[in-house]
């Protein structure tokens, strides 16, 4: 075949092509917008512009028609869902599931409610969804098991509820966002492939087991804070390859252990409002990139070791506030040559100047610094 014949073929073949959606899914569209509260649909908004007069894959569609909301893909098959956030109120179609060339689903920052159903599981091309935002209420079921192909799911900021099943750590996720919400009970075995994981502002409670976390090579990003986690954050927690940030605030660990690693990566880590009793752990110093750490308003007590200051180290932001330390921290936290930022106020420390910025606010009454002391604190 010439190439120019072969060009009029393939022009045949698109124009032949750009006819016509597939009609289980054109059928599955109109389900779709009818499951869509019409009074929620405003006049300029992608979805008011799903006219079914015209076909939604065509490039012989009028421009008014179809304008924004979805993608087509190979074969006229429709590949994304691209809703705006123009405030839609309704329930998503069961029928969604005849979607089944779907790659994408984004449903943020709209008034979606009802369970999340099941039916988007057995897609099997998913790779995204993201629902951010919306009011779905419900429990993840265990039958997510089924979908192989989702990588990011963002379910953060709806109304769910109940604990997660043991099926999510046979995903193969790289991203799961299930921030904002109601989830209660253990952090279950998560998904091997993890790389980012954000539960902020939950119920979830117990223990950091290794067994959720022992298996995950890529983590790089975790979220676990406003939970009611519990007990010790222990050291393997540290040592995951990858991890870069964590993120434990605001839960109620007693303790924090810091193994020296051989090779680590991190470079944030935020354990304030916590109830951590011990001692700052000069561990801390054998984690090169680490540059800004905060413990505030936790336990601890003795010295603000020398070490943190020394400019061979990463550490930038130093947040130490509402802890009973105490002694002398080195002058070199105070020079104007000192890289360290951060607080160290309400303490039980014996020198913080206050021409320093780390020492903005003041220490501890001595009477208090007493008691946790033995008579033996800040006089
Ligand atoms: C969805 O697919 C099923 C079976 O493949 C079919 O019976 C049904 O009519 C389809 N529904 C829509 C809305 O396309
Ligand atoms: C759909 O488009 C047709 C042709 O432009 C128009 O006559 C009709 O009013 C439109 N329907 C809606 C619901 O906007
Ligand atoms: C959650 O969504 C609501 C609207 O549904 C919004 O007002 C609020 O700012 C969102 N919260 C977060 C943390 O994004
Ligand atoms: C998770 O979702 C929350 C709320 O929507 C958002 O603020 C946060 O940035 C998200 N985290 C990640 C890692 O995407
Ligand atoms: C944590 O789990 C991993 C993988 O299951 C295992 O290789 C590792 O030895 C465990 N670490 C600890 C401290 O139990
Ligand atoms: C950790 O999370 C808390 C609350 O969710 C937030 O206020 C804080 O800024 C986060 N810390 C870092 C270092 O991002
Ligand atoms: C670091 O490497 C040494 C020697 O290879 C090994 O014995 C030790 O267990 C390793 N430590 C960690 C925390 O991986």
């Amino acid at each position: 075949m010439t190439s120019i014949s072969l060009f009029f073929l393939l022009l045949l073949l698109s124009a032949t092509a750009a006819i016509a959606t597939l009609s289980s899914d054109l059928t599955a569209l109109e389900a779709i917008k009818a499951a869509i509260d019409p009074a929620t649909i405003p006049e300029t908004s992608c979805l008011a512009s799903w006219n079914f007069t015209s076909d939604p894959c065509s490039s012989n569609a009028l421009p008014t028609h179809f304008r924004c909301g979805l993608s087509c893909g190979f074969e006229n098959r429709i590949t994304g869902l691209y809703f705006d956030g123009a405030g839609y109120s309704g329930t998503i179609s069961p029928f969604i599931s005849n979607l089944t060339g779907l790659l994408a689903i984004y449903l943020r920052d709209n008034k979606f409610h009802g369970p999340i159903p099941t039916a988007l599981f057995s897609l099997p091309n998913l790779g995204t969804l993201d629902v951010r935002n919306n009011l779905f209420s419900g429990s993840i079921p265990p039958v997510i098991s089924i979908t192989k192909t989702l990588l990011d799911i963002d379910l953060s900021n709806n109304s769910l509820s109940g604990s997660l099943p043991p099926t999510l750590s046979s995903l193969s996720l790289g991203a799961l966002n299930l921030s904002f919400n109601q989830f209660s009970g253990p952090i279950p075995i998560l998904p091997p492939n993890l790389e980012i994981l954000a539960i902020q502002s939950n119920y979830f409670s117990g223990y950091l087991r290794n067994r959720s976390f022992g298996g995950l090579i890529q983590l790089k990003n975790v979220d676990l804070s406003r939970n009611s986690l519990t007990g010790p954050i222990p050291g393997w927690f540290f040592l995951q390859p990858r991890l870069e940030r964590v993120n434990l605030s605001h839960n109620g660990f007693t303790g924090i252990e810091v193994l020296k690693p051989n090779k680590t990566r991190l470079i944030d880590v935020d354990a304030g409002y916590n109830k951590i009793v011990g001692y700052l752990s000069a561990n801390f110093m054998a984690y090169p990139e680490l540059t800004s750490l905060s413990l505030r308003d936790n336990k601890l007590q003795g010295p603000i070791l020398k070490e943190f200051s020394l400019k061979n180290m990463m550490l930038r932001n130093l947040f130490l506030e509402g802890n009973y330390f105490n002694g002398k921290p080195s002058k070199d936290f105070f020079s104007r040559k000192s890289i360290v930022s951060g607080s160290f106020g309400d303490n039980c420390l014996k020198r913080c100047p206050k021409s320093s910025k780390l020492c903005l606010e003041p220490q501890k009454p001595s009477s208090i610094c007493r008691n946790v002391y033995g008579g033996k604190g800040n006089p």
